[in-house]
């Protein structure tokens, strides 16, 4: 039997191949630029000293929610549908997982964007030191993680499966094999999510997300912390 051939035509190479190369070479070269012109702008600019409550509030649960999304997403999308099912992870558990998972972690996400955005226009001392950047972050996490949550509620039954389609797109794209064919079929609402997030790594390396980067490395490099006995506990 012949397999249905695809069509795809100059949009789907634009948006599914152009465009993700451009974002990745902006992201990458604009980092090096930011990097070598302005290193002291290498920060995630903290507010904290501006206002606590609500920082506290808000950045909590986006940091826990995004950690868990990103992870959620690493799972999903970059390790192969091939290696759930070696695991025994029928179609049916996987989705079940996912959905749960992603819900909670896509909500907890939304929960703190929220508080911090509520933080950011509510606070005079606060929005008066926001940069035009630090508001351009905000909506657009606000924008690609509702696009997100769309996307899973959407798709509640499971009938559409992005490690048939989104997934390998993604890989290709990441080993350099690209292949738009694959985001042809998509539904509109997860090409939405994915053109969103890829304007919002084409704006990274100029904003206060610089400091996602330098965190690890930050972390690996910091000095060790050194426990000692009090002299009279050593008996
Ligand atoms: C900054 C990067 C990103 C953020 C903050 C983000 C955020 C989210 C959130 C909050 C959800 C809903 C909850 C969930 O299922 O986890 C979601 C779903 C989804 N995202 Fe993303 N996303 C990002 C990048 C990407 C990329 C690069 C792709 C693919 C190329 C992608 C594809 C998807 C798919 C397929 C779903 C549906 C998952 C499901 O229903 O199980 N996302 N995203």
């Amino acid at each position: 039997m012949q397999e249905a051939t695809v069509q795809v035509g100059i949009t789907d190479y634009l948006f599914w191949v152009a465009l993700p190369y451009t974002v990745l070479t902006i992201f990458v070269l604009g980092h090096i630029y930011r990097y070598a012109t302005d290193p002291m702008s290498w920060t995630s600019k903290s507010s904290e000293l501006l206002e606590k409550k609500l920082l506290r509030f808000g950045s909590m649960p986006f940091h826990y929610g995004i950690i868990l999304v990103l992870l959620g997403h690493f799972i999903g999308l970059i390790i192969p549908k091939a290696v759930h099912e070696a695991f025994g992870l029928s179609d049916h558990v996987y989705h079940i997982i996912a959905v749960t998972g992603g819900l909670f972690a896509g909500f907890l996400t939304l929960l703190g964007l929220i508080v911090l955005t509520y933080r950011r226009f509510a606070v005079k001392r606060v929005l008066a030191n926001s940069s035009a950047g630090d508001i351009v972050v905000l909506v657009l996490l606000l924008l690609v993680v509702l696009a997100g949550l769309t996307a899973t509620l959407s798709n509640l039954g499971g009938s559409f499966d992005y490690r048939d389609t989104i997934a390998p797109w993604l890989r290709g794209i990441l080993t350099l094999r690209p292949d738009p064919t694959l985001m042809a079929n998509v539904p509109i609402i997860f090409k939405l999510h994915i053109f969103l997030v890829m304007l919002l790594l084409a704006v990274w390396p100029f904003t206060r997300l610089v400091h996602v980067l330098s965190f690890p490395i930050v972390f690996l490099r910091r000095s060790r912390v050194i426990f000692r006995r009090r002299c009279g506990d050593m008996a």
